[in-house]
């Protein structure tokens, strides 16, 4: 057995070590502190390097490969999005990720990535929020109630004050799973058997709906003035949530326009649809919600920014603890040319 040398370990976090990790810290205030890696990464978005993410689709599902660097660190997401999965007892979103130090091309970080897509995807929906929705938003209707949507709802509540969600999933299982699962939390659920029924009374709308097809989880005629929308669930060609009247009527906010013009709600709209990017917002460069009657809409569709926040929240939490092992994942020859040598000495 060749014991490898300190410089071939990298950095893992397993599912179980984030499982831990999170509890330790407690799941409110990671949602706290990823919002705010996020939200201080969507204030220097410009000097990040930026691409739409590269996707390989099927007819079932689609991979992806999500990555950024600020110059300093590089990263990227691996990410899937199955919607027939749930009906096989797969998960429909699973992910894992590295990061990377730009001056040596060494990996410092791989991680798993699924409990982390949920937890990043709330803290930035719940940042996103606090700029645009209605001042004293104390009502959300959770639409889909699946894998992200108690992520949504304690994000909302840690970052938004949120107190009360109102649950609709077209399977009344998951949306019992998600009462269930947020019992005791301290937000009050209530229990809804149609969308109409769900958005009665909030101020913010989530979708978070999976579907492999453009499906209308928000008609036209239920989104009245003074509401944020969190369009989560409509992140692929062809795979939208809501009417695009509801667009018409909006202020539309992105993380990155090229992305979202593929894969985001405004793929219904023309190409040169008006959008406002949040990390302007944020900047403090463009308005967010300027009166009470606006709608405002967040196409959200997940960008690689938000992971590569996360992935950095992630090297910083774990410093001096155990919630990870070492990997033994780059060879390390005495001398870094002789690699065929040092294969050669492992010879059984
Ligand atoms: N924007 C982002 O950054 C981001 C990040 C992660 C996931 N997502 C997307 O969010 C969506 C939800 O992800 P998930 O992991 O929670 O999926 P999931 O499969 O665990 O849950 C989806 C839920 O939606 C329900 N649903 C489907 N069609 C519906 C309809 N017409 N009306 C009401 N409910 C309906 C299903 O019954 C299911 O409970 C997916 O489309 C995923 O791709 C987006």
């Amino acid at each position: 057995m060749n014991q490898p040398s300190d410089k071939a370990l990298v950095p893992f976090v397993s599912v179980d070590n984030m499982m831990r990790l999170v509890h330790h810290v407690g799941i409110e205030q990671v949602l706290c502190d990823l919002a705010a890696y996020i939200e201080a990464d969507f204030k220097r978005w410009e000097l990040f390097d930026k691409t739409p993410r590269v996707a390989s689709h099927s007819d079932v599902g689609v991979i992806e490969l999500m990555p950024t660097s600020d110059g300093e660190a590089y990263g990227f997401k691996y990410v899937n999005g199955h919607p027939k999965n749930t009906s096989e007892g797969l998960q429909t979103v699973t992910a894992f990720g590295l990061l990377a130090d730009v001056y040596t091309g060494y990996p410092v970080l791989l991680t798993e990535m699924t409990i982390l897509t949920a937890l990043r995807t709330a803290a930035t929906s719940a940042m996103v929020a606090k700029y645009l929705a209605p001042k004293g938003a104390d009502t959300m209707a959770m639409i889909g109630n699946g894998a992200q949507s108690e992520f949504q709802s304690l994000a909302m509540k840690a970052i938004c004050g949120v107190t009360s969600v109102r649950l609709y999933d077209q399977d009344p299982a998951a949306t019992e799973k998600c009462a269930r699962n947020l019992d005791g939390t301290g937000l009050k659920v209530v229990r809804c058997t149609s969308p109409e029924s769900a958005i009665e009374g909030a101020h913010i709308l989530t979708t978070c709906t999976a579907d492999k097809q453009c499906a209308t989880i928000l008609t036209d005629n239920m989104v009245g003035s003074g509401v944020h929308i969190n369009a989560i669930g409509g992140d692929c060609p062809g795979k939208t949530e809501l009417a695009p009247g509801i667009l018409s009527r909006s202020d539309v906010f992105v993380e990155y326009p090229p992305q979202t013009r593929i894969e985001g709600e405004i793929q219904q709209m023309a190409p040169d649809f008006t959008v406002t990017e949040m990390w302007e917002v944020i900047s403090g460069t463009k308005p967010g919600r300027r009166d009470n009657r606006q709608i405002t809409l967040f196409d959200s569709v997940g960008f690689a920014i938000e992971d590569f926040s996360a992935l950095r929240y992630i090297r910083d939490r774990i410093k001096d603890t155990d919630y990870f092992f070492d990997l033994d994942m780059l060879a390390d020859p005495d001398d870094p040319r002789d690699l065929f040598g040092m294969l050669q000495r492992a010879a059984p």
